[in-house]
Protein backbone atom coordinates (compact mmCIF):
# COMPACT_ATOMS: atom_id res chain seq x y z
CA UNK A 1 0.00 0.00 0.00
CA UNK A 2 1.05 3.09 -0.74
CA UNK A 3 2.01 5.24 2.03
CA UNK A 4 0.35 9.05 1.88
CA UNK A 5 -1.51 11.34 4.49
CA UNK A 6 -5.16 9.92 3.10
CA UNK A 7 -4.34 6.95 4.77
CA UNK A 8 -4.17 8.63 8.31
CA UNK A 9 -7.72 7.71 9.14
CA UNK A 10 -6.73 3.74 8.74
CA UNK A 11 -3.84 3.71 10.27
CA UNK A 12 -4.76 5.04 13.27
CA UNK A 13 -7.36 2.72 13.55
CA UNK A 14 -4.97 -0.52 13.54
CA UNK A 15 -2.62 1.66 15.75
CA UNK A 16 -5.12 2.38 18.35
CA UNK A 17 -5.65 -1.62 18.45
CA UNK A 18 -2.02 -2.36 18.28
CA UNK A 19 -1.41 0.30 20.99
CA UNK A 20 -4.19 -1.34 23.81
CA UNK A 21 -1.89 -4.42 23.89
CA UNK A 22 1.95 -2.39 23.11
CA UNK A 23 1.07 -0.13 26.24
CA UNK A 24 0.61 -2.69 28.64
CA UNK A 25 3.99 -4.54 27.41
CA UNK A 26 5.78 -1.90 27.17
CA UNK A 27 5.10 0.04 29.82
CA UNK A 28 5.85 -2.88 32.36
CA UNK A 29 9.05 -3.47 30.56
CA UNK A 30 10.47 0.16 30.89
CA UNK A 31 9.34 0.31 34.50
CA UNK A 32 10.80 -2.67 36.03
CA UNK A 33 14.00 -1.48 33.62
CA UNK A 34 14.11 2.19 35.47
CA UNK A 35 13.44 0.91 38.69
CA UNK A 36 16.25 -1.47 38.53
CA UNK A 37 18.64 1.18 37.09
CA UNK A 38 18.32 3.75 39.01
CA UNK A 39 17.75 1.46 42.60
CA UNK A 40 17.94 3.82 45.59
CA UNK A 41 16.31 6.74 43.92
CA UNK A 42 13.80 6.02 41.83
CA UNK A 43 10.37 6.94 43.86
CA UNK A 44 12.30 10.76 43.73
CA UNK A 45 12.61 10.29 40.17
CA UNK A 46 9.63 8.31 38.53
CA UNK A 47 6.48 9.78 38.96
CA UNK A 48 3.12 8.52 37.48
CA UNK A 49 -0.43 9.65 37.39
CA UNK A 50 -0.48 7.80 40.58
CA UNK A 51 1.66 10.24 42.36
CA UNK A 52 0.10 13.69 43.55
CA UNK A 53 2.99 14.88 42.14
CA UNK A 54 2.34 14.03 38.51
CA UNK A 55 0.00 16.83 37.79
CA UNK A 56 1.94 19.40 39.59
CA UNK A 57 5.30 18.49 38.00
CA UNK A 58 4.05 17.68 34.62
CA UNK A 59 1.92 21.58 34.68
CA UNK A 60 5.40 23.33 35.86
CA UNK A 61 6.50 24.49 32.81
CA UNK A 62 4.03 23.96 30.34
CA UNK A 63 3.29 27.67 28.64
CA UNK A 64 1.29 27.08 26.35
CA UNK A 65 -2.19 26.56 27.89
CA UNK A 66 -3.49 25.16 23.96
CA UNK A 67 -1.76 21.50 25.16
CA UNK A 68 -2.87 21.62 29.17
CA UNK A 69 -6.25 20.47 28.85
CA UNK A 70 -8.00 17.40 30.39
CA UNK A 71 -7.68 15.96 26.45
CA UNK A 72 -4.17 16.96 25.75
CA UNK A 73 -2.47 13.18 25.72
CA UNK A 74 -0.23 13.16 29.09
CA UNK A 75 3.04 10.77 29.60
CA UNK A 76 2.61 7.58 31.12
CA UNK A 77 5.55 8.83 33.85
CA UNK A 78 7.56 11.69 33.76
CA UNK A 79 10.90 10.86 34.90
CA UNK A 80 12.96 13.85 36.66
CA UNK A 81 16.82 12.84 36.66
CA UNK A 82 18.63 13.89 39.73
CA UNK A 83 22.12 12.83 38.02
CA UNK A 84 23.71 12.32 34.79
CA UNK A 85 23.12 8.47 34.79
CA UNK A 86 19.31 8.95 35.51
CA UNK A 87 19.04 10.34 32.07
CA UNK A 88 21.72 7.20 30.74
CA UNK A 89 18.85 5.04 32.39
CA UNK A 90 15.98 6.37 30.59
CA UNK A 91 17.67 5.91 27.26
CA UNK A 92 18.23 3.05 27.51
CA UNK A 93 15.23 1.43 29.44
CA UNK A 94 12.97 3.63 26.47
CA UNK A 95 15.14 2.40 23.75
CA UNK A 96 14.36 -1.32 25.74
CA UNK A 97 11.09 -1.18 25.77
CA UNK A 98 10.08 0.76 22.67
CA UNK A 99 8.55 3.86 24.51
CA UNK A 100 8.63 7.43 23.16
CA UNK A 101 10.86 9.98 25.24
CA UNK A 102 10.00 13.64 24.69
CA UNK A 103 12.76 15.85 27.18
CA UNK A 104 11.93 18.83 28.74
CA UNK A 105 14.47 21.66 29.74
CA UNK A 106 12.26 24.64 30.29
CA UNK A 107 8.86 23.57 28.74
CA UNK A 108 8.15 26.70 25.67
CA UNK A 109 8.07 24.76 23.05
CA UNK A 110 5.36 26.53 21.11
CA UNK A 111 3.51 23.21 20.08
CA UNK A 112 4.39 21.51 23.39
CA UNK A 113 6.25 18.74 21.73
CA UNK A 114 8.40 18.64 24.94
CA UNK A 115 5.46 17.32 26.88
CA UNK A 116 2.39 15.77 24.80
CA UNK A 117 2.76 13.92 21.75
CA UNK A 118 -0.30 13.78 19.01
CA UNK A 119 -0.14 10.45 17.48
CA UNK A 120 -1.84 8.59 20.41
CA UNK A 121 1.84 6.63 21.01
CA UNK A 122 2.70 6.17 24.95
CA UNK A 123 5.62 8.23 25.52
CA UNK A 124 7.70 9.29 28.35
CA UNK A 125 8.76 12.87 29.74
CA UNK A 126 12.13 13.19 30.74
CA UNK A 127 12.20 16.55 32.76
CA UNK A 128 15.74 17.94 33.54
CA UNK A 129 14.86 20.43 35.51
CA UNK A 130 16.79 19.70 38.49
CA UNK A 131 19.73 19.63 36.37
CA UNK A 132 20.36 22.73 36.01
CA UNK A 133 23.94 24.14 37.49
CA UNK A 134 25.78 26.80 36.02
CA UNK A 135 29.52 26.69 36.41
CA UNK A 136 31.32 30.13 35.43
CA UNK A 137 35.18 30.51 35.01
CA UNK A 138 35.54 33.84 34.11
CA UNK A 139 40.00 34.17 33.59
CA UNK A 140 39.07 31.65 30.98
CA UNK A 141 35.78 33.55 30.17
CA UNK A 142 33.81 30.60 29.54
CA UNK A 143 30.79 28.39 31.47
CA UNK A 144 29.39 24.99 31.50
CA UNK A 145 25.49 25.08 31.96
CA UNK A 146 23.17 22.49 31.93
CA UNK A 147 20.20 22.03 30.25
CA UNK A 148 17.82 22.56 32.74
CA UNK A 149 19.06 26.17 33.55
CA UNK A 150 16.61 28.83 32.03
CA UNK A 151 17.97 31.49 30.20
CA UNK A 152 17.45 33.69 33.07
CA UNK A 153 19.64 31.71 35.57
CA UNK A 154 22.71 31.44 33.45
CA UNK A 155 22.84 35.51 32.63
CA UNK A 156 22.56 35.74 36.37
CA UNK A 157 25.42 33.92 37.21
CA UNK A 158 27.09 34.98 34.79
CA UNK A 159 26.96 38.74 36.35
CA UNK A 160 27.45 37.57 39.59
CA UNK A 161 31.27 36.69 38.51
CA UNK A 162 31.90 39.85 36.76
CA UNK A 163 30.25 42.45 35.63
CA UNK A 164 31.87 42.84 31.94
CA UNK A 165 30.68 39.24 31.36
CA UNK A 166 27.51 38.29 29.45
CA UNK A 167 26.06 35.57 26.88
CA UNK A 168 23.61 36.18 23.95
CA UNK A 169 20.35 34.55 25.00
CA UNK A 170 16.41 35.07 23.97
CA UNK A 171 14.87 37.70 25.69
CA UNK A 172 12.27 35.37 27.70
CA UNK A 173 14.53 34.61 30.67
CA UNK A 174 11.93 31.63 31.82
CA UNK A 175 12.84 29.25 28.28
CA UNK A 176 15.45 26.51 29.14
CA UNK A 177 18.68 26.43 27.94
CA UNK A 178 18.04 22.88 26.47
CA UNK A 179 15.70 23.75 23.70
CA UNK A 180 17.23 27.45 23.47
CA UNK A 181 20.41 26.47 22.68
CA UNK A 182 19.33 23.10 20.42
CA UNK A 183 17.36 25.29 17.76
CA UNK A 184 20.05 28.59 17.34
CA UNK A 185 18.79 31.23 20.68
CA UNK A 186 18.16 35.19 19.19
CA UNK A 187 18.34 37.89 21.49
CA UNK A 188 19.35 41.58 22.29
CA UNK A 189 22.84 40.52 21.50
CA UNK A 190 22.60 38.60 18.04
CA UNK A 191 23.96 41.92 16.05
CA UNK A 192 26.70 41.92 18.17
CA UNK A 193 27.31 38.19 19.28
CA UNK A 194 25.41 35.56 16.79
CA UNK A 195 22.81 33.35 18.24
CA UNK A 196 23.25 31.52 21.91
CA UNK A 197 24.32 28.24 19.95
CA UNK A 198 26.97 30.25 17.81
CA UNK A 199 28.72 30.37 21.19
CA UNK A 200 28.99 27.14 21.93
CA UNK A 201 32.15 25.19 22.29
CA UNK A 202 31.49 21.86 23.70
CA UNK A 203 28.65 19.70 25.32
CA UNK A 204 28.09 16.82 26.83
CA UNK A 205 24.98 14.58 24.99
CA UNK A 206 23.34 10.77 25.77
CA UNK A 207 23.48 9.50 22.95
CA UNK A 208 20.85 6.24 21.52
CA UNK A 209 23.13 3.86 23.28
CA UNK A 210 23.23 5.79 26.71
CA UNK A 211 26.69 6.83 26.34
CA UNK A 212 27.87 10.26 27.18
CA UNK A 213 29.90 12.07 24.39
CA UNK A 214 31.60 15.60 24.19
CA UNK A 215 32.70 17.34 20.98
CA UNK A 216 35.80 14.99 20.78
CA UNK A 217 33.89 11.51 21.17
CA UNK A 218 30.53 12.94 19.12
CA UNK A 219 32.21 14.35 16.67
CA UNK A 220 31.90 17.65 14.71
CA UNK A 221 29.14 16.46 12.79
CA UNK A 222 26.94 15.53 15.66
CA UNK A 223 28.28 19.41 17.51
CA UNK A 224 27.03 21.13 14.17
CA UNK A 225 23.46 19.34 14.69
CA UNK A 226 23.19 19.90 17.96
CA UNK A 227 23.36 24.00 17.64
CA UNK A 228 20.52 24.88 16.16
CA UNK A 229 19.07 21.72 14.50
CA UNK A 230 15.97 21.91 16.75
CA UNK A 231 16.22 19.53 20.02
CA UNK A 232 14.67 15.71 20.66
CA UNK A 233 16.25 14.40 17.28
CA UNK A 234 19.87 13.73 17.95
CA UNK A 235 20.23 12.07 21.75
CA UNK A 236 19.73 14.10 24.92
CA UNK A 237 22.17 17.29 25.80
CA UNK A 238 23.14 17.49 29.28
CA UNK A 239 25.50 20.34 29.15
CA UNK A 240 27.15 22.98 27.06
CA UNK A 241 29.93 24.83 27.17
CA UNK A 242 29.67 28.24 26.73
CA UNK A 243 31.80 31.41 25.65
CA UNK A 244 31.25 34.69 27.17
CA UNK A 245 31.00 37.59 25.80
CA UNK A 246 32.28 41.17 26.95
CA UNK A 247 29.41 43.66 27.98
CA UNK A 248 29.85 47.30 29.12
CA UNK A 249 29.35 48.53 32.62
CA UNK A 250 26.81 50.24 31.29
CA UNK A 251 24.23 49.81 28.68
CA UNK A 252 21.38 52.08 27.68
CA UNK A 253 17.85 51.15 26.83
CA UNK A 254 15.24 52.90 25.80
CA UNK A 255 11.06 52.05 25.51
CA UNK A 256 8.53 54.24 22.96
CA UNK A 257 5.18 53.70 22.24
CA UNK A 258 3.03 55.46 19.51
CA UNK A 259 -0.16 55.24 18.45
CA UNK A 260 -0.21 54.15 14.54
CA UNK A 261 -0.98 57.14 12.14
CA UNK A 262 1.13 57.94 9.11
CA UNK A 263 4.23 59.05 10.97
CA UNK A 264 4.38 55.90 13.20
CA UNK A 265 3.84 53.81 9.67
CA UNK A 266 7.03 56.16 8.27
CA UNK A 267 9.22 55.00 10.90
CA UNK A 268 8.11 51.39 11.08
CA UNK A 269 9.37 51.61 6.99
CA UNK A 270 12.68 53.88 8.12
CA UNK A 271 13.23 50.86 10.62
CA UNK A 272 13.98 48.24 7.86
CA UNK A 273 16.75 50.11 6.27
CA UNK A 274 17.97 51.36 9.54
CA UNK A 275 17.94 48.45 11.92
CA UNK A 276 19.69 46.19 10.23
CA UNK A 277 22.74 48.38 8.91
CA UNK A 278 23.15 50.43 11.95
CA UNK A 279 26.09 49.71 14.61
CA UNK A 280 26.06 46.29 15.75
CA UNK A 281 25.90 47.60 19.35
CA UNK A 282 22.43 48.69 18.93
CA UNK A 283 19.11 46.45 18.85
CA UNK A 284 15.93 48.09 17.92
CA UNK A 285 13.08 45.78 17.69
CA UNK A 286 9.45 46.80 17.19
CA UNK A 287 6.20 45.27 18.63
CA UNK A 288 3.25 46.22 16.82
CA UNK A 289 -0.17 45.41 18.76
CA UNK A 290 -3.66 46.26 18.39
CA UNK A 291 -5.41 48.54 21.10
CA UNK A 292 -8.36 50.22 21.29
CA UNK A 293 -9.18 49.33 17.74
CA UNK A 294 -5.92 51.17 16.42
CA UNK A 295 -2.33 49.84 16.27
CA UNK A 296 0.44 50.37 18.84
CA UNK A 297 4.09 50.72 18.10
CA UNK A 298 6.30 50.25 20.70
CA UNK A 299 9.97 50.21 19.64
CA UNK A 300 12.55 48.72 22.49
CA UNK A 301 16.13 49.14 22.39
CA UNK A 302 19.40 47.90 24.10
CA UNK A 303 22.45 49.66 23.14
CA UNK A 304 25.64 48.47 24.51
CA UNK A 305 26.97 52.09 25.81
CA UNK A 306 26.14 54.82 27.87
CA UNK A 307 23.04 57.01 26.64
CA UNK A 308 25.48 60.15 25.20
CA UNK A 309 27.06 57.76 22.48
CA UNK A 310 23.40 56.18 21.94
CA UNK A 311 21.78 59.99 21.45
CA UNK A 312 24.54 60.69 18.94
CA UNK A 313 24.24 57.33 16.80
CA UNK A 314 20.53 57.99 16.96
CA UNK A 315 20.62 61.79 15.86
CA UNK A 316 23.19 60.96 12.76
CA UNK A 317 21.09 57.72 11.58
CA UNK A 318 17.97 57.30 12.98
CA UNK A 319 16.58 61.17 13.59
CA UNK A 320 12.77 60.07 12.78
CA UNK A 321 12.87 58.10 16.45
CA UNK A 322 12.43 61.44 18.43
CA UNK A 323 14.66 59.95 20.87
CA UNK A 324 15.15 62.06 23.28
CA UNK A 325 17.75 61.95 26.51
CA UNK A 326 15.15 61.43 29.15
CA UNK A 327 13.56 58.72 27.28
CA UNK A 328 17.17 56.55 27.91
CA UNK A 329 17.88 54.59 30.92
CA UNK A 330 21.39 53.75 31.87
CA UNK A 331 22.00 50.27 33.75
CA UNK A 332 24.17 47.26 33.70
CA UNK A 333 23.86 44.54 31.53
CA UNK A 334 22.09 42.20 33.91
CA UNK A 335 19.87 44.67 34.87
CA UNK A 336 18.67 45.18 31.29
CA UNK A 337 18.39 41.37 31.18
CA UNK A 338 15.29 42.07 33.53
CA UNK A 339 13.92 44.77 31.85
CA UNK A 340 13.97 42.91 28.43
CA UNK A 341 11.90 40.22 30.00
CA UNK A 342 9.04 42.22 30.04
CA UNK A 343 7.26 40.68 32.75
CA UNK A 344 9.76 41.32 35.32
CA UNK A 345 10.62 44.81 34.35
CA UNK A 346 10.90 46.81 37.83
CA UNK A 347 11.60 44.00 39.76
CA UNK A 348 15.07 43.10 41.10
CA UNK A 349 18.26 40.86 39.62
CA UNK A 350 17.08 38.20 41.91
CA UNK A 351 13.81 37.46 40.03
CA UNK A 352 16.22 36.12 37.57
CA UNK A 353 16.64 32.99 39.75
CA UNK A 354 12.96 32.86 40.93
CA UNK A 355 11.93 30.32 38.12
CA UNK A 356 8.83 32.54 37.49
CA UNK A 357 7.13 31.56 34.94
CA UNK A 358 6.19 33.68 32.06
CA UNK A 359 2.29 34.41 32.08
CA UNK A 360 0.41 31.45 30.65
CA UNK A 361 -2.02 31.60 28.26
CA UNK A 362 -2.76 30.23 24.75
CA UNK A 363 -1.29 30.30 21.90
CA UNK A 364 -0.60 30.03 18.21
CA UNK A 365 2.67 31.53 16.65
CA UNK A 366 4.30 31.71 13.32
CA UNK A 367 7.12 33.15 11.63
CA UNK A 368 8.83 34.64 8.81
CA UNK A 369 11.99 36.08 7.23
CA UNK A 370 12.00 39.31 5.69
CA UNK A 371 14.79 40.27 2.85
CA UNK A 372 13.14 43.58 0.91
CA UNK A 373 11.98 46.23 3.12
CA UNK A 374 8.31 46.42 2.83
CA UNK A 375 6.52 48.97 0.88
CA UNK A 376 5.34 52.14 3.26
CA UNK A 377 2.06 51.32 2.04
CA UNK A 378 1.76 47.85 2.17
CA UNK A 379 2.05 48.40 5.85
CA UNK A 380 -1.41 49.95 5.96
CA UNK A 381 -2.89 47.46 4.65
CA UNK A 382 -0.73 44.73 6.86
CA UNK A 383 -2.08 46.89 9.95
CA UNK A 384 -5.42 46.16 9.13
CA UNK A 385 -5.10 42.64 8.98
CA UNK A 386 -3.70 42.58 12.13
CA UNK A 387 -6.15 44.68 13.74
CA UNK A 388 -8.90 42.81 12.62
CA UNK A 389 -7.48 38.92 13.60
CA UNK A 390 -6.04 41.02 16.93
CA UNK A 391 -2.64 39.43 16.08
CA UNK A 392 0.38 41.11 17.57
CA UNK A 393 3.58 41.37 14.70
CA UNK A 394 6.47 41.26 17.03
CA UNK A 395 9.69 42.34 14.45
CA UNK A 396 13.41 41.57 15.60
CA UNK A 397 16.51 42.90 13.21
CA UNK A 398 19.09 41.05 11.95
CA UNK A 399 22.48 42.08 10.24
CA UNK A 400 25.42 42.79 12.04
CA UNK A 401 27.06 39.22 13.13
CA UNK A 402 24.34 37.57 11.99
CA UNK A 403 25.24 38.33 8.33
CA UNK A 404 28.77 37.54 9.01
CA UNK A 405 28.54 34.01 9.63
CA UNK A 406 28.65 31.38 6.67
CA UNK A 407 25.22 29.91 6.18
CA UNK A 408 25.83 26.34 6.75
CA UNK A 409 28.76 27.00 10.01
CA UNK A 410 25.20 26.04 12.07
CA UNK A 411 22.54 24.53 10.90
CA UNK A 412 20.57 27.74 11.29
CA UNK A 413 20.58 29.31 7.99
CA UNK A 414 19.10 32.69 7.51
CA UNK A 415 21.92 34.87 7.60
CA UNK A 416 22.97 37.58 5.38
CA UNK A 417 20.50 39.11 3.20
CA UNK A 418 17.67 38.45 5.90
CA UNK A 419 16.71 41.94 7.02
CA UNK A 420 14.62 40.95 9.90
CA UNK A 421 12.27 38.08 11.63
CA UNK A 422 8.54 38.81 11.81
CA UNK A 423 6.88 36.90 14.62
CA UNK A 424 2.90 36.36 14.35
CA UNK A 425 1.91 36.49 17.63
CA UNK A 426 -1.33 35.10 18.39
CA UNK A 427 -2.37 34.84 22.46
CA UNK A 428 -6.06 34.69 23.98
CA UNK A 429 -7.35 33.58 27.45
CA UNK A 430 -10.75 31.81 26.47
CA UNK A 431 -10.67 28.30 26.70
CA UNK A 432 -12.17 25.91 24.45
CA UNK A 433 -12.23 24.08 20.83
CA UNK A 434 -13.91 27.26 19.02
CA UNK A 435 -11.70 29.87 20.43
CA UNK A 436 -8.79 27.89 19.51
CA UNK A 437 -9.89 27.38 16.06
CA UNK A 438 -10.80 30.83 15.19
CA UNK A 439 -7.87 32.13 16.63
CA UNK A 440 -5.45 29.59 14.76
CA UNK A 441 -7.40 30.76 11.64
CA UNK A 442 -7.37 34.15 12.01
CA UNK A 443 -3.44 33.66 12.56
CA UNK A 444 -2.98 31.63 9.21
CA UNK A 445 -4.78 34.41 7.54
CA UNK A 446 -2.44 37.11 8.29
CA UNK A 447 0.12 34.60 7.46
CA UNK A 448 -1.28 33.57 3.82
CA UNK A 449 -1.97 37.47 3.12
CA UNK A 450 1.98 38.63 3.95
CA UNK A 451 2.88 36.22 1.16
CA UNK A 452 4.22 38.38 -0.97
CA UNK A 453 6.44 40.69 1.20
CA UNK A 454 8.82 38.07 2.89
CA UNK A 455 10.89 35.06 2.13
CA UNK A 456 10.15 32.86 -1.27
CA UNK A 457 11.95 29.41 -2.23
CA UNK A 458 11.63 28.21 0.59
CA UNK A 459 9.72 30.83 2.82
CA UNK A 460 11.83 30.31 5.80
CA UNK A 461 10.59 29.95 9.38
CA UNK A 462 12.38 29.81 13.02
CA UNK A 463 13.08 26.53 14.48
CA UNK A 464 12.58 27.58 18.12
CA UNK A 465 9.13 29.49 16.89
CA UNK A 466 8.11 25.56 15.88
CA UNK A 467 5.02 25.74 14.05
CA UNK A 468 3.57 22.43 12.94
CA UNK A 469 1.49 24.43 10.06
CA UNK A 470 4.75 24.34 7.90
CA UNK A 471 4.19 20.44 8.02
CA UNK A 472 4.50 16.90 9.95
CA UNK A 473 3.39 13.46 9.26
CA UNK A 474 0.05 11.80 10.43
CA UNK A 475 2.40 9.83 12.61
CA UNK A 476 5.08 11.57 14.97
CA UNK A 477 8.32 9.70 14.32
CA UNK A 478 7.90 9.87 10.19
CA UNK A 479 11.24 8.32 9.05
CA UNK A 480 10.79 9.76 5.39
CA UNK A 481 13.27 12.64 4.62
CA UNK A 482 11.26 13.02 1.25
CA UNK A 483 8.03 13.68 3.49
CA UNK A 484 9.97 15.46 6.00
CA UNK A 485 11.27 17.91 3.13
CA UNK A 486 8.40 20.20 3.50
CA UNK A 487 9.12 22.18 6.55
CA UNK A 488 12.79 21.11 6.80
CA UNK A 489 13.42 23.34 4.26
CA UNK A 490 11.99 25.92 5.42
CA UNK A 491 13.76 25.70 8.76
CA UNK A 492 17.38 25.27 7.70
CA UNK A 493 17.20 25.30 3.94
CA UNK A 494 19.94 23.45 1.92
CA UNK A 495 21.53 22.39 6.06
CA UNK A 496 18.10 20.26 6.38
CA UNK A 497 20.10 17.32 4.14
CA UNK A 498 23.05 17.73 6.23
CA UNK A 499 21.14 16.96 9.55
CA UNK A 500 19.16 14.17 8.45
CA UNK A 501 22.72 12.25 7.04
CA UNK A 502 23.80 13.31 10.83
CA UNK A 503 20.63 11.82 12.42
CA UNK A 504 21.04 8.67 9.57
CA UNK A 505 24.23 8.18 11.96
CA UNK A 506 24.00 8.86 14.78
CA UNK A 507 20.55 7.38 15.52
CA UNK A 508 19.15 5.41 11.83
CA UNK A 509 16.23 3.77 13.82
CA UNK A 510 15.00 7.23 14.76
CA UNK A 511 14.25 6.63 18.89
CA UNK A 512 14.63 10.54 19.27
CA UNK A 513 11.63 11.79 17.22
CA UNK A 514 8.14 13.64 17.33
CA UNK A 515 5.98 15.33 14.99
CA UNK A 516 8.97 17.75 13.77
CA UNK A 517 12.25 15.50 14.02
CA UNK A 518 14.65 15.35 11.86
CA UNK A 519 14.36 11.46 9.61
CA UNK A 520 17.16 9.38 9.49
CA UNK A 521 18.62 10.04 5.78
CA UNK A 522 21.56 6.88 5.35
CA UNK A 523 22.72 7.18 1.55
CA UNK A 524 24.11 4.13 -0.12
CA UNK A 525 27.74 3.80 0.48
CA UNK A 526 28.56 4.46 -3.59
CA UNK A 527 26.57 7.82 -3.28
P1 LIG B 1 11.21 22.80 25.78
O1 LIG B 1 11.65 22.14 27.01
O2 LIG B 1 9.76 22.80 25.46
O3 LIG B 1 12.04 22.21 24.57
C1 LIG B 1 11.89 22.66 23.22
C2 LIG B 1 12.33 21.54 22.27
O4 LIG B 1 13.69 21.18 22.51
C3 LIG B 1 11.53 20.25 22.42
O5 LIG B 1 11.44 19.61 21.18
C4 LIG B 1 12.37 19.44 23.38
O6 LIG B 1 12.11 18.06 23.30
C5 LIG B 1 13.77 19.80 22.94
N1 LIG B 1 14.72 19.77 24.04
C6 LIG B 1 14.61 20.43 25.23
N2 LIG B 1 15.68 20.20 25.98
C7 LIG B 1 16.49 19.38 25.29
C8 LIG B 1 17.75 18.79 25.57
N3 LIG B 1 18.36 19.02 26.71
N4 LIG B 1 18.31 17.97 24.65
C9 LIG B 1 17.65 17.74 23.48
N5 LIG B 1 16.47 18.28 23.15
C10 LIG B 1 15.88 19.10 24.04
N6 LIG B 1 13.42 32.04 21.23
C11 LIG B 1 14.45 32.86 20.90
O7 LIG B 1 15.34 32.45 20.15
N7 LIG B 1 14.49 34.13 21.38
C12 LIG B 1 13.54 34.62 22.23
O8 LIG B 1 13.62 35.76 22.64
C13 LIG B 1 12.47 33.75 22.61
N8 LIG B 1 11.48 34.20 23.44
C14 LIG B 1 10.47 33.33 23.83
C15 LIG B 1 9.47 33.76 24.71
C16 LIG B 1 8.44 32.89 25.09
C17 LIG B 1 7.39 33.36 26.06
C18 LIG B 1 8.39 31.59 24.56
C19 LIG B 1 7.29 30.64 24.95
C20 LIG B 1 9.39 31.15 23.68
C21 LIG B 1 10.42 32.02 23.29
N9 LIG B 1 11.42 31.61 22.40
C22 LIG B 1 12.44 32.46 22.08
C23 LIG B 1 11.35 30.28 21.78
C24 LIG B 1 12.22 29.32 22.55
O9 LIG B 1 13.57 29.56 22.25
C25 LIG B 1 11.91 27.88 22.12
O10 LIG B 1 10.57 27.61 22.37
C26 LIG B 1 12.81 26.89 22.86
O11 LIG B 1 12.83 25.69 22.15
C27 LIG B 1 12.31 26.67 24.26
O12 LIG B 1 13.24 25.94 25.01
P2 LIG B 1 12.73 25.23 26.34
O13 LIG B 1 13.85 24.41 26.86
O14 LIG B 1 12.10 26.22 27.22
O15 LIG B 1 11.56 24.33 25.76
Amino acid sequence: MKFNTSNCGLVSFFLTLFLCFFISTSSNEFFDCISQTTSANSSNIIFTPNNTSYSTILQSTIQNLRFNTTTTPKPLAIIAPLSYSHVQSTVICGVKSGLNIRTRSGGHDYEGLSYTSFDHAPFIVLDLTQLRSVTVDSEAKTAWVESGATLGELSYYVSQKSNLLGFPTGECTSVGVGGQLTGGGYGTMARKYGLSADNVIDALVVDVKGRIMDRDSMGEDLFWAIRGGGGASFGIVLSWKINLVYVPPVVTVFSLSKTLDADATRLVYKWQHVAYNITEDLFINILISPINNTMRVTINSLFLGTAEELMKIVSDEFPELGLQEKDCREMSWIESVVYYSVYLRGQSVDALIERRPWPKDYYKFKSDYVKEPIPEKAFEEIWKWCLEANLILAIEPHGGKMSEIDETATPYPHREGNLYIIQYVMRWDEEGFNATEKRVAATRSVYEKMTPYVSKNPREAYVNFRDLDLGTSCNACSKSYKQSLRWGRKYFKDNFKRLAMVKGNVDPTNFFCNEQSIPPLILPSSY
